[in-house]
């Protein structure tokens, strides 16, 4: 039995099923790896420059740029335990907040809520170029009402009662439903989000019954101790290019891995009569990259968005670093916080979270012939290519603009949802520090960051009867992008 198994039956006795004990690959059955493993900064200089940038308000609230109060804290690296918080915690309650949707088309709309967010009246939850979602909470609604009154600033009220969304968002399984899990021999839907538990059991399941094709790996461990597990489906052909997609790095994004677990079953359970493209390419799934923070928006706070790994500073103590501002790649930089209490800090250091270091130490090790890398998030329905970092693009963007299209036009065939395509620091913001930006820089020809549905109706809690057609529409996108590495 593994470390990590034996670590987990000690101390969950009652509640975690050891599903690490199968299907896991034998010692020596590892997946081929670079014969040296380069440390992450060897060989680029852009990462060991750690830029603070001087406090002022941002010129797009969105992206929160630097929202800390006074200078930068001393942050002391904690020796770090084993496995950690396993207790239940109490449930944050969003009773009375509400969702709203502001145009930016007004001037002074930024400083506004930039100003709103410093005294913790409201938080962002989305927007682009045109509009912002925000959050308000709920005993500031009043107040803040009568700020964007006073301003004569157009709001729309998107959503009255977050909590009663909360509640609804993700009922039990009808009793047809269990009786069928039962006899599946995992519990995966598409009909409920579920569990980090249920996602691993059932990766583990198609190990076990597609041996040949399919096969688990744990790449390394989650601040709290849970495992990364990487699924690849593979004929095994040396002449396959490779795909990374990754889900859930953003705890909340939940229609993330439930998208991703899609794709798998789809692949994994279909795969003899599955198309050539699909299968002259090896195929990297990690559906969950931020295991601890999911587990957390399913116990404890649904809208969590960071890891769990505390930072702790000469005052004050905050948890969570934003896993997608924490990659090395322009690290520091633009729509990136210093402050560990911001919802997009960048933690001490590019690769500082064990998910982050994990994804990135698998794929440079990793021998595959890695041609694209999608990483799923929501929401907001875009096909975002690099940079993030700031308003620039490669050199070869043409390539991804129109790539990015043709898939956005496969997804709009499925069911009329509409993809916007662009670069995400044009589209959105600039935001350094995301796993798309640090894999092109890797040379992955291909890298996107897809943002799941919806446009912000339901946000990020979408309802479950959005799970299969958000994941099948998706699936159509994706071919298209099968098909082009295929051919490469
Ligand atoms: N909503 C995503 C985020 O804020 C967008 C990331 C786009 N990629 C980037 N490198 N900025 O993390
Ligand atoms: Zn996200």
């Amino acid at each position: 039995m593994e470390t990590w198994s034996r670590t987990v039956v000690l101390l969950l006795v009652i509640t975690v099923t050891c599903s690490a004990l199968i299907n896991e690959l034998p010692p020596g059955k590892e997946w081929p790896a670079n014969n040296s493993v380069k440390q992450p900064f060897d060989d680029d200089p852009e990462t060991t420059t750690i830029l603070i940038l001087s406090e002022k308000e941002p010129s797009n609230p969105i992206a929160e740029h630097l929202e800390v109060e006074g200078p930068e804290e001393t942050i002391i690296d904690a020796s770090l335990p084993v496995l950690r918080s396993t207790s239940p915690e109490s449930r944050v309650d969003y009773t009375g907040a509400q969702i709203w949707k502001v145009s930016t088309q007004n001037t002074n709309v930024r400083g506004v809520i930039y100003r709103l967010r410093r005294r913790n009246l409201i938080s962002t939850w989305g927007g682009n170029q045109s509009s912002i979602d925000i959050l308000v909470k709920s005993n500031a609604v009043n107040n803040v009402t009568r700020v964007f009154k006073r301003e004569r600033i157009p709001i729309e009220v998107v959503i009255e009662d977050l909590q009663q969304r909360i509640n609804e968002e993700n009922p039990p399984l009808d009793p047809n439903e269990v009786e069928l899990q039962n006899r599946r021999g995992h519990r995966m839907t598409w009909k409920q989000y579920h569990r980090v538990e249920d996602i691993h059991g059932f990766m583990d399941y198609l190990a076990k019954t597609y041996p040949k094709i399919v096969s688990v790996n744990s790449i390394g461990k989650s601040y709290e101790g849970r495992d990364l597990k990487v699924l690849r489906i593979s004929d095994g052909k040396p002449t396959n290019k490779a795909v990374f997609i990754d889900g859930g790095i953003h705890a909340r994004e939940w229609i993330s891995p439930a998208t991703v677990t899609y794709f798998i079953n789809q692949f994994a359970e279909n795969f003899d009569v599955e198309t050539d493209d699909i299968k002259n390419i090896d195929w990297y799934f990690l559906p969950v990259v931020n295991p601890d923070g999911y587990e957390h928006t399913h116990q404890s706070d649904r809208l969590w968005r960071k890891n769990k790994k505390p930072s702790r500073t000469t005052s004050r103590t905050c948890i969570g670093t934003d896993l997608n501002r924490n990659f090395g790649y322009r690290w520091g930089g633009k729509g990136s916080s210093g402050n560990p209490c911001s919802e997009i800090y960048r933690g001490s250091s590019a690769f500082s979270e064990p998910e982050s270091k994990a994804l990135s130490d698998f794929i440079k090790s990793s021998s595959a012939n890695f041609t694209a890398y999608i990483t799923y998030h929501s929401y907001g329905q875009y096909l975002l290519y690099p940079w993030g970092y700031d308003n620039a693009v490669p050199p070869d963007y043409k390539d991804l603009d129109e790539l990015g299209n043709r898939m956005a036009s496969a997804i709009r065939q499925t069911r009329g949802s509409s993809y916007q395509v662009g670069s995400s620091s044009g589209l959105l913001y600039p935001a350094s520090g995301g796993s798309d930006d640090w894999a092109k820089g890797q040379g992955i020809r291909y890298s996107f960051t897809i943002e799941l549905s919806d446009t912000g109706r339901y946000g990020f809690i979408l309802p479950t009867s959005f799970i299969e057609p958000v994941a099948r529409e998706s699936l159509n996108g994706l071919r298209v992008l099968a098909a082009q590495v295929a051919k490469l």
